[in-house]
């Protein structure tokens, strides 16, 4: 479900396997699922309700913009299907809160494209780290406005930390543990673009013409995505974080997460670690292959021969919670204790 660049990498790695066949892929702009279709033998939809309809699905991936997140899940989990769901789970925690609820009914196996999860150096941190607690962890995601017509606005990407930085966040979950408190700041907005002009309505949106869905500022900027985020984090353990994430570049500078412990000091990227320590430094090259390896960790759980998804849907809604709770101390300028219990 969604033709669009990240459909079309999935499309591209399941199409290397074996035991998968791409049976269609159904978008609200149906040239756009007709290209992609055609390219695999697939057949081709203009909404997902007619593409649960017509064939016979072992599972579904949903690739569609946040603001799109919700129906299609549902009804793919009322068919009884397997659900993949790219990041981020929706725009607001509500929408993933009835998903991961309807999933838990059903028990569906779901995975979450948090591939960082499946990264080499990921599990090399692990190890590094061993039972050493960890103090401090730096997240940052320093890039560009992307280049789909949705993310400007709020009320379609929900934001920089939500839609981007959720990666990140994600990773210190997994390598310092659960946040308790957070506070942000957020500056600015990134300059208009004749492409994010559209709103979420250019991507098959509900939004107006002028992309407003009825937001709109006497200074043109009510609903529109902050420039840059700050935020401070609690973690459960007594861990502090700090979080930097910025739009407002034209190439993506850097994104990250630094982790300090006792003697240690780890720099995570997407295609490297940087290791320091008494003994001096070590870079350990990234192999650039979790981004297969979260497809087929899902298809074997989908046929019952491997239990690695990394990242189920239950999991990835406290990392979205999380997301939404910076974005949430942003907007709001007070801190927001998240709680403990099951999303
Ligand atoms: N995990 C990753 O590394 C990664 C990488 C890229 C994108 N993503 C995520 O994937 C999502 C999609 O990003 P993208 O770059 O592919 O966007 P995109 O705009 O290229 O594609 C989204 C597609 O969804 C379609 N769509 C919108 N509403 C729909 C609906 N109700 N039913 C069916 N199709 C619908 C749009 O028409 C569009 O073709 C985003 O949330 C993004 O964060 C994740």
């Amino acid at each position: 479900m969604g033709a669009g660049n990240v459909a079309a990498r999935h499309a591209r790695v399941l199409s290397g396997f074996p035991d998968v066949r791409i049976a269609g892929v159904a978008d609200t702009d149906a040239a756009r699922a007709a290209r992609l279709a055609r390219e695999y033998g697939a057949a081709s939809y203009g909404s997902h309700t007619a593409l649960l309809r017509d064939e016979r699905l072992d599972a579904v991936y949903v690739c569609v913009p946040p603001f799109a997140h919700g129906p299609i899940e549902l009804a793919v989990l009322d068919a009884g299907l397997s659900l993949f769901v790219e990041k981020p789970l929706a725009l607001d925690e509500g929408t993933a809160r009835r998903v991961a609820a309807t999933a838990r009914r059903t028990g569906a196996v779901t995975a979450v494209g948090h591939h960082w999860r499946y990264m080499d150096v990921v599990d090399e941190a692990r190890r590094r780290l061993g039972d050493r607690p960890v103090r401090l962890a730096l997240g940052m995601w320093l890039d560009k406005v992307p280049p789909v017509p949705w993310w400007p606005r709020l009320d379609g990407s929900g934001g920089q930390v939500v839609e981007q930085a959720v990666h990140v966040l994600d990773l210190a979950r997994l390598l310092v543990g659960e946040v308790a408190e957070v506070s942000a700041h957020e500056s600015g907005h990134p300059p208009e673009q004749a492409e994010g002009a559209a709103g979420p309505g250019g991507a098959g949106g509900a939004a107006g013409k002028d992309g407003t869905a009825g937001i709109g500022g006497a200074d043109g900027t009510a609903g529109r995505v902050g420039a840059a985020t700050g935020a401070l984090l609690r973690f459960r353990d007594g861990a502090a974080g700090i979080l930097g994430a910025t739009c407002l570049l034209s190439w993506k500078h850097r994104a990250g997460l630094e982790i300090y412990a006792e003697g240690l000091a780890l720099r995570i990227s997407e295609d490297r670690m940087v290791v320091d320590s008494d003994r001096g430094r070590e870079v350990v090259t990234e192999s650039g292959d979790a981004r297969r390896r979260v497809d087929r960790a899902f298809v074997d759980a989908v046929l019952h021969r491997g239990e690695d998804v990394r990242a189920p849907y239950e999991d990835a809604l406290r990392t979205h919670r999380l997301a939404c709770a910076v974005a949430r101390a942003a907007a709001s300028g007070v801190p927001v204790t998240l709680d403990d219990d099951e999303g």
